[in-house]
């Protein structure tokens, strides 16, 4: 499966190389250049259905159950040019599910099944994913029956749900709701410019950062072992730093892993080098976007080749049963090689050897066989005690299977309310991060109002209401949906902690606005504080608008609610936290994996943010003077806590020069004639200045003529942000 197994068929490419008359964008010539393409990737032109489909509306008019049933005839409809192993698809279908929802990490919530991305390169043609182009396909009949009802993303989801149940499983539940990207993510998969590479571990072994598989181009882990070398409890390591950061903890990695491997079989008949074609991503047109052609035997059925390992984990690959443990704790094994060469083990014992039926050779058996990855679950102690648990006790290993199996398809869908469908389960997980419905806000317009005016009679200054309400809100990420104003988790661990929050201020404005509350809550209606935190935000605009001469109404929708500590997970939380905010100016160095600038990107790509609605941003929140701490690193302006445009100005003004201070990471302004200093400034603010495109921006908001377009942009992107999480 490494280098050694699949094999580059000559001609194919993926190998980071471009080609005479490409496009060669500013980042090839520039490779420092602020890359701002996340911020216009998922353009609704590129969606088919327009900007007004609605997934949902949509979803909500299928027949879930009649779905069901087609997918499950499906199942055991074996088709000629891709035949079923053992006669059914359900095992094939499974690894299908689990490598479109394993893509998932939690350091920045990028990758799992929402998007249907699996349709796209580079996961379409990644090596882990060969065949996976045919489970697809097979899948065609029912995506084209139930068309924009049903999205690629969550019939390949359910897809393995069908495919489990099909062969005696009990799963924990389905939800719908994903809605199909049109266009691949664009997200970072690691430094190496080769598939099958692994080049993304620092000097302590520690796994770069934000990734979550340890080569380019796979899942999770090699199955053969650590780079290849046939040793379990090294691949037990890279298992459980994997598998953390796909949110997993040892026992749903166990439960995931075995009752995964219960079904099917691995795919390594023959040499790769010797037989296949060129990926999906470099195959010929004519092949129809199916790639890895098989020209040895059959090229299908026992000749086929996919992982280039060879057999079934057990004697009943289409049952749910305990065979995967009993076989692995039992048996003792040993090092062998497929017909591809690849590394894999049999039972020593040679009596085993002729178990397994064969996929399609009827009267012909197989040794059961195990990877060096399953054999981590015995050679592991940690792993070991669970494996031992489960197999003593079924029913255990069920249900601990059928929650990590929901969780791990399910876990990037966002809060509760966006899990659609009859199969949703009635009990709320701690890891859909649950909010209680009888906290939400009552309040009306009128007591808007009267809240606003309370909020800045308090004594509370602009920039401390601004820096809490983003605060609150900017734990927001796109990418999993997690995170947001919603739930005032901002007045919770580990959210009042994080050092980009300022626990000392964000305590005493929460201590303030939480007073108000209560005074408030004495009568009919109820506020709640995370409603109440964005009415501080947004009464602090409104001041600062009307200082700076505009008078202007925030748009706020009522209706938040309040979360408890014990509806909060401390460590799934903490993987929310922004070690860089450059809307506040705030860069924690160490813990940052990119430049300061390269995290505002992605801090705004979390956000859903165009280039304008970043730049307007900026601008607004320095001239409110909302820096960490205070600082005034891009306050451009003789009047902070007022809402201008002074920043854009005086940014473009050509009587300031700028040169590096001698402090790390900051920029002097100084007058250009008298040579007196004026401003000082951060990467993050004089990018705006420097970068062509976002130049161009900035230019727009310094005219004389856009003062109210600035204040009105202002708003109306701060309102998004407020809002992202509803
Ligand atoms: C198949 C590796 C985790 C479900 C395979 C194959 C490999 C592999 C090498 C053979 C592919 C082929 O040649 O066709 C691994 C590794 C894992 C892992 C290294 C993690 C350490 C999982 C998980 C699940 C799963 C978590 C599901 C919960 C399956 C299934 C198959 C399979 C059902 C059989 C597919 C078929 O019959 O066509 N896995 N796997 N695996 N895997 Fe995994």
């Amino acid at each position: 499966f490494a280098d050694n197994t699949i094999s580059k068929p000559q001609g194919a490419t993926g190998s980071g190389m471009a080609k005479d008359g490409a496009i060669r964008n500013n980042q090839f010539w520039w490779p420092n250049q602020l890359d701002l393409s996340p911020l216009r990737d998922h353009d609704t032109r590129s969606n088919p259905y327009g900007a007004n489909f609605s997934y949902a509306d949509a979803f909500s008019k299928l027949n879930l159950a009649k779905v069901k049933q087609d997918i499950d005839t499906l199942l055991t409809a074996s088709q000629d040019w891709w035949p079923a192993d053992f006669g059914n698809y359900g095992p094939f279908f499974i690894r299908m599910t689990w490598h479109s929802a394993g893509t998932y990490r939690t350091l920045d919530g990028r990758g799992g099944a929402g998007g249907g991305q699996q349709r796209f390169d580079p996961l379409n043609s990644w090596p882990d994913n060969a065949s996976l182009d045919k489970a697809r396909r097979l899948l065609w009949p029912v995506k084209q029956k139930y068309g924009e009802a049903l999205s690629w993303s969550d019939l390949i989801v359910l897809a393995g749900n069908v495919a489990l149940e099909n062969m005696g499983f009990q799963t924990y539940g389905f939800a719908g709701g994903r809605a199909d990207d049109w266009e691949p993510d664009l997200v970072y998969w690691g430094p190496e410019i080769e598939m099958l590479a692994s080049d993304r571990e620092n000097v302590d072994g520690e796994l770069q950062r934000p990734l979550g598989a340890t080569h380019m181009g796979l899942i999770y882990v090699n199955p053969e072992g650590p780079r290849g070398v046939p040793d379990p409890v090294g691949s037990a390591k890279n298992i459980r730093v994997a598998f953390e950061r796909m949110a997993m903890n040892d026992e749903e990695t166990v439960a995931l892993i075995a009752g995964g491997h219960t079904f099917g079989k691995m795919h390594g008949a023959h040499k790769p080098a010797d037989c296949l074609g060129a990926e999906p991503g470099a195959a010929g047109i004519e092949e129809q976007g199916f790639g890895w052609q098989n020209r040895c035997g059959k090229g299908h059925s026992e000749d086929t080749i996919t992982s280039g390992l060879e057999g079934a984990w057990t004697q009943a690959p289409t049952r749910w049963t305990t065979l995967y443990l009993s076989n692995l704790l039992n048996f003792e094994w040993q090092q062998t090689r497929s017909p591809a060469g690849a590394i894999q083990w049999v039972p020593t014992d040679e009596s085993l050897h002729s178990s397994v039926p064969d996929a399609h050779i009827k009267g012909k058996f197989n040794p059961p066989v195990m990877t060096t990855a399953d054999l981590a679950l015995k050679f592991d102690p940690e792993y070991r005690k669970i494996a031992e648990r489960f197999l003593a006790n079924p029913e255990e290993y069920r249900l601990a299977f059928a929650k990590a199996w929901y969780k791990l398809t399910h876990r990037d869908m966002g809060p509760p309310r966006n899990f659609l469908g009859k199969e949703v389960p009635k009990e709320v997980l701690l890891w859909q991060d649950p909010i209680d419905a009888k906290t939400q806000s009552t309040i009306n317009t009128n007591d808007v109002k009267s809240l606003k005016a309370s909020i800045l009679k308090s004594g509370l200054t602009v920039p401390e209401l601004v820096r809490v309400a983003w605060g609150s809100a900017a734990s927001y990420r796109n990418a999993d949906m997690r995170g947001g104003a919603d739930g005032a988790r901002i007045a919770l661990a580990p959210q009042k902690d994080w050092p980009v929050n300022n626990p000392a201020e964000t305590a005493k404005v929460l201590q303030a606005l939480t007073t108000i509350q209560s005074d408030f809550n004495k009568g009919r209606r109820m506020v709640s504080l995370a409603d109440l935190i964005v009415l501080g935000g947004a009464a602090a605009i409104e001041k600062a608008a009307k200082d700076a001469g505009y008078n202007i109404t925030v748009p706020f929708k009522p209706g938040r609610g309040d979360a408890t500590q014990q509806q909060t997970d401390i460590s799934s939380f903490n993987q929310l936290e922004l070690t860089a905010d450059g809307f506040r100016n705030y860069f924690d160095q160490a813990a940052s994996y990119k430049s300061p600038t390269e995290m505002l990107v992605d801090k705004a790509d979390q956000l859903d943010l165009s280039v304008p609605e970043m730049t307007v941003l900026i601008g607004g929140l320095r001239a409110l003077d909302a820096n960490y701490q205070g600082a005034k690193h891009g306050v451009f302006t003789d009047k902070p806590g007022t809402l201008n445009n002074d920043y854009f100005v005086n940014l473009l003004d050509m009587s300031t020069v700028w040169r590096k201070s001698t402090t790390d990471g900051l920029y002097d302004g100084f007058d250009r004639k008298t040579g007196t200093k004026k401003w000082t400034a951060t990467s993050v603010d004089l990018i705006f200045g420097s970068n062509s495109e976002l130049r161009a921006v900035a230019e727009v908001y310094a005219f004389d003529t856009s003062k109210q377009k600035f204040v009105d942009d202002f708003v109306k992107a701060w309102t998004k942000v407020m809002n992202l999480d509803r």
